[in-house]
C-alpha cells in the first residue's frame, strides 16, 4: 500500500491496524510524530537508567569483599554500560544523536530511574541491587520484549538474557548475608528495608495517575500498565525475602488469597516526586560524575571523528 498519497486520517487508521494486527513498527516505517516522541522519551530515559545505574555499584568495585564478588560486580556493571548502548542505538533510529540524548540529560530534560539516586551504604546494597531492582527492571523489561517498536523489543530481548545473572547474583549475596554472622543478616534487612519501596517506585505512578500509560498501551510500546508489573514483581519477591529469612517493610503486606495475589501498603509519592524532581540523595552527584566521565572520554570521540575523516578523505581520493 502506498502510503505517499493517503491523507494524514488515512496514514495514522493504517498505522493503528497494523499495531493492532501485532506487526513490528520498524525505523522506516511511517508513524505519527507523538509515537516516535514518546518512545524517543522512553527509551532514552531506560538507557540513561542503565548508565547512571553503573555509578552506585561501581562504588563497590574496589570494595567487594572477594576477589570472586569483585569479578561478578565488574562484569555486571559491564553488562550494564553495554545495556545503554543497545537502548541508545535503538533512541538514535527515531532520529536523535547520542549528543543530544547526553545533553537533555544534562541539562535535566531527561529522566533516569529515581532509583539510582539512592546511595549504596554497605555491601549488601550491591546484593539488594541485583534482587530487587534488576528483578523489577527484569519484570518490567520482559513484558518491552512484545513492545511494538522493533529495534526496542530486540534490544529488549539482548538484555533480559543479562539481567536474570544480574537478579540471580544479587539475590546469592543477601542469601550469603542472611545466613552469615547476625551482624551480617542486620546489613542485609537494613538493605531490605532501604531499597524495598524505592524498588516499587521504578514502575511508576498508579494506572489512574500515569500521564503517559493509556497512549502506550493503545500503541503496545507498553503491553502491561505499571500496577500490573509492580503486583507480579511484589507477588514474586515475597517467598523470595522470606526464604532468606528477612522481613519486608510493610507491615500491610498480606496474601489475599481472594486476589491471588499480596495486598501491600501505600507508596510515599512525596518522596518519588522529591526525587524525580532532582532533590534525592544523590541526583546531583548522579549528574556531575555523568558530566566528568563525559568531558574526560572527549579524546576518544575525537579520536573516532578523525578516523571517520581520514576514511571519508580515502575514498573520496579512490573515487577520484
Ligand atoms: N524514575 C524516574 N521517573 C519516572 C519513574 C521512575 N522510576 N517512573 C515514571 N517516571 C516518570 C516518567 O518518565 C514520566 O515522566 P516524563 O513524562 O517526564 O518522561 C512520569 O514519571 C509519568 O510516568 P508514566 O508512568 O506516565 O511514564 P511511562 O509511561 O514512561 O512509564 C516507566 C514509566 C514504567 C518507567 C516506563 O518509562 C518504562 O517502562 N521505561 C523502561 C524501563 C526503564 O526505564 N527502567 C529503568 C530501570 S533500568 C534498570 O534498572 C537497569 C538495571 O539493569 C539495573
Amino acid at each position: 500500500m502506498n502510503d505517499s498519497n493517503a491523507s494524514p486520517e488515512e496514514l495514522l487508521r493504517r498505522f493503528q491496524a497494523r499495531i493492532d494486527a501485532e506487526q513490528r513498527i520498524e525505523p522506516k516505517d511511517w508513524m505519527p510524530e507523538a509515537y516516535r516522541r514518546t518512545l524517543v522519551r522512553q527509551i532514552s530515559q531506560h538507557a540513561h537508567s542503565e548508565v547512571i545505574g553503573m555509578q552506585p555499584e561501581g562504588n563497590w568495585i574496589l570494595r567487594a569483599p572477594s576477589l570472586r564478588r569483585k569479578a561478578v560486580l565488574l562484569a555486571k556493571v559491564q553488562d550494564e554500560g553495554g545495556h545503554g548502548l543497545y537502548l541508545y542505538s535503538a533512541t538514535e533510529t527515531l532520529g536523535v544523536s547520542r549528543e543530544e540524548l547526553v545533553e537533555a540529560l544534562h541539562e535535566g530534560r531527561a529522566k533516569y530511574a529515581s532509583i539510582f539516586n539512592y546511595p549504596t551504604l554497605t555491601w549488601a546494597d550491591i546484593g539488594a541491587i541485583g534482587w530487587l531492582v534488576d528483578g523489577a527492571a527484569i519484570v518490567n523489561q520482559i513484558s518491552l520484549q512484545r513492545t511494538s517498536y522493533g529495534p526496542y523489543a530486540r534490544g529488549m530481548v539482548r538484555i533480559c538474557k543479562e539481567e536474570s545473572f544480574h537478579q540471580r547474583q544479587g539475590y546469592e549475596v543477601i542469601l550469603t548475608l542472611a545466613r552469615g554472622s547476625a551482624e551480617q543478616k542486620a546489613m542485609a534487612q537494613d538493605a531490605l528495608d532501604r531499597w524495598w519501596w524505592p524498588s516499587l517506585m521504578m514502575f511508576g505512578p498508579h494506572d489512574a495517575e500515569s500521564a503517559h500509560s493509556a497512549q502506550s498501551m493503545t500503541w503496545k510500546i507498553k503491553r502491561q500498565s505499571n500496577d500490573e508489573l509492580r503486583q507480579k514483581f511484589v507477588d514474586q519477591t515475597v517467598p523470595q525475602a522470606e526464604f532468606a529469612g528477612l522481613v519486608i517493610p510493610d507491615p500491610q503486606l498480606l496474601w489475599n488469597a481472594e486476589r491471588g495475589h499480596y495486598d501491600f501498603g501505600p507508596i510515599d509519592w512525596e518522596e518519588f516526586n522529591r526525587v524525580v524532581a532532582g532533590n534525592g540523595m544523590c541526583n546531583r552527584d548522579r549528574i556531575a560524575h555523568h558530566r566528568r566521565a563525559h568531558e574526560e572520554g572527549e579524546w576518544v570521540r575525537e579520536a573516532v571523528r578523525a578516523h571517520e575523516e581520514r576514511k571519508r578523505e580515502r575514498a573520496a581520493q579512490d573515487a577520484a
